[in-house]
């Protein structure tokens, strides 16, 4: 069924207040478009544990960290209308720039700490961008609860603390990175990759693997679990390792010594594009 299309703030809020008055519980999936089967999970599960599931695209402008990136960044509106129809979205909400930014923003959500580490060295405004879009658009939609992939750990970690910040009236739903069956985390990014890089792609998830094994057996030492991964991916030269660290999962800083729950991220560049993916372990 083709899901309702609305791109203005008032039409969704509106629509939005005669469903919470039917006592509907909302779940919200906020994207950029380009969906694919990682935006599929985090919309299914939506589609499980609400009555009504709203959907965003939108492609926001001031998360870019390089304008090239934006102006690059191309979407498929029928395609993602469609996708968003068979995974059952009621309500797809498509605002024009304008609409999100008519005035050049004065405010915004900055948490410190969180995005110091990881990413957020590589990508300054980032992840700013990030937490200020999606405060927007949670109280533009209003849900009960809201859904992120664990691929972008450390945006999630920020939109988590945020929300504890803020004293927001949500629920943020953490959702298992969906993979190729080769291992290879989905994203938009995947459909830059030549063939050759295809192929070779999946060797990060793999490094992250026997880093992640090393520490599960019983390493301490965060620089020999790196270093297992930094040998199996230095195999592969078509691979620039932009970073790759052992972090605590709760301040996403990283450690020297590991004593607790540690995440292993990294973000390497295969050719022109930039892949990042990551593991959890737990204490
Ligand atoms: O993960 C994304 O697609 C974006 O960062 C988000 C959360 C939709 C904010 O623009």
């Amino acid at each position: 069924m083709t899901p309702e299309q609305i791109d203005t703030i008032e039409g969704v809020r509106r629509r939005l207040a005669q469903v919470r008055q039917r006592g509907c519980v909302i779940g919200f999936v906020p994207t950029m478009g380009a969906l694919h089967a990682g935006h599929g999970a985090l919309i299914e599960r939506a589609r499980r544990e609400s009555h009504y599931v709203v959907v965003s695209i939108f492609v926001n402008p001031i998360q870019f960290d390089r304008h090239n990136d934006y102006e690059a960044y191309t979407i498929d509106l029928r395609q993602d209308l469609e996708s968003c129809g068979a995974l059952g979205a009621d309500l797809v909400f498509t605002p024009t720039r304008e609409e999100m930014y008519p005035a050049e923003p004065a405010i915004f959500v900055e948490v410190a700490g969180l995005a110091d580490h990881l990413c957020g060295r590589f990508r300054p405004g980032h992840f700013r961008g990030v937490a200020t879009v999606v405060a927007k658009l949670l109280h533009i939609v209003a849900p009960d609860r809201a859904y992120f992939g664990e691929k972008d750990a450390q945006q999630l970690a920020i939109i988590q603390r945020m929300v504890v910040d803020l004293n927001l009236a949500v629920e943020i739903v953490p959702v298992p990175t969906a993979r190729e069956s080769d291992g290879l985390a989905l994203s938009s990014r995947n459909k830059h990759l030549s063939g050759d890089e295809r192929q070779i792609a999946p060797i990060l998830f793999q490094a992250l693997l026997v880093a992640q094994k090393r520490v599960a057996a019983g390493c301490t030492a965060a620089a020999d679990a790196k270093e297992t991964a930094l040998q199996l991916l230095k195999g592969h030269p078509q691979m620039r390792v932009e970073y790759l660290e052992v972090v605590d999962a709760a301040s996403l800083a990283p450690v020297e010594r590991i004593g607790g729950a540690v995440r292993i991220a990294a973000a390497v560049w295969v050719g022109g594009t930039r892949l990042i993916d990551n593991v959890s372990v737990p204490e």
